[in-house]
């Protein structure tokens, strides 16, 4: 098989990285995809350091063998934990991660106020301690460390009471109007994004970084001469490390859009 042929791999610790894996598709549908959810370990974002690790070579390993052409860490939390690794681990493959959009939002306004929502552990990392430092005087970043909202997802409850509830809770201390910008900095939220909206109000402007993860994706493989050529489209194939057939059609109902669970998604 070509290289160009062969499928890439991406994974998170659960369905969280769908939410990439859906600007990937919409980029490049050419392309055929492996996408590894790792829910038997979810949430990573708040183990240790070494668990996160081994569980992200582990998740890496299981694609690489399937003979990706890259790798995408569609997981924040594995990035910032083992990006390094997984570089040096596969040297002969582009490897792209994702990090909290925070650029843009700092770029969306003049000195505006932003809360980076997304796992312990991200926010812990030197990488995201870096990053703030970076727009440290072009806007005022707030860390917002969010445990429990992965296993809303995880769970397919992407709105409802028990959500809204969970979220005035988080956002308590931020309903004062100031708050300019949301940064979601886990996968995972982008699928609950509407009901983030709609609990911190219309003003607020939320990003992600599924897109540019994508784009950066397509670069790599560009600048390799991997991308996939011809008009048809490619294929999609869910994998897990739990067998339950529920996760695999959340799994297809989140990739085919920001569904509720009320809504039939036609899959
Ligand atoms: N979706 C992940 C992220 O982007 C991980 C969430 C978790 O497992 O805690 O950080």
């Amino acid at each position: 098989m070509e290289d160009s042929e062969r499928p890439i791999g991406v994974f998170d610790s659960g369905v969280g990285g769908i939410s990439v894996l859906r600007e990937l598709v919409a980029l490049m549908p050419q392309e055929n995809y492996i996408y590894y959810g790792d829910s038997a370990h979810a949430p990573y974002g708040t183990k240790t350091l070494e668990e996160v690790r081994a569980l992200t070579l582990a998740d890496a390993d299981l694609l690489v063998g399937q003979g990706v052409k890259a790798l995408v860490a569609a997981c924040n939390t594995a990035t910032s934990a083992a990006i390094q690794l997984l570089r040096e681990r596969f040297s002969d493959i582009p490897v792209i991660g994702i990090e909290p959009a925070l650029k843009p939002a700092v770029l969306s306004r003049v000195h505006p106020r932003v809360l980076v929502m997304a796992t312990p552990m991200t926010l812990r990392e030197e990488k995201f301690r870096r990053l703030m430092e970076r727009f440290r005087e072009q806007a005022r970043v707030e860390p917002l460390p969010c445990p429990g909202l992965v296993e809303f997802v995880e769970h397919g409850e992407l709105s409802g009471e028990a959500l809204e509830a969970f979220l005035r809770e988080l956002f308590a201390p931020y309903q004062d109007g100031t708050v300019d910008c949301v940064v979601l900095g886990c996968t995972h939220y982008p699928f609950v994004r509407e009901t983030i909206q709609s609990v911190l109000g219309e003003h607020v402007k939320i990003f992600d970084g599924g897109a540019g993860t994508a784009r950066e994706t397509q670069r790599r493989l560009r600048e390799r001469g991997l991308l996939r050529s011809g008009g048809e489209k490619g294929t999609v194939t869910f994998q897990n490390s739990l067998s339950d057939p529920a996760l695999y059609g959340l799994a297809r109902r989140l990739l085919a859009g920001p569904c509720v669970p009320e809504t039939p998604c036609g899959m």
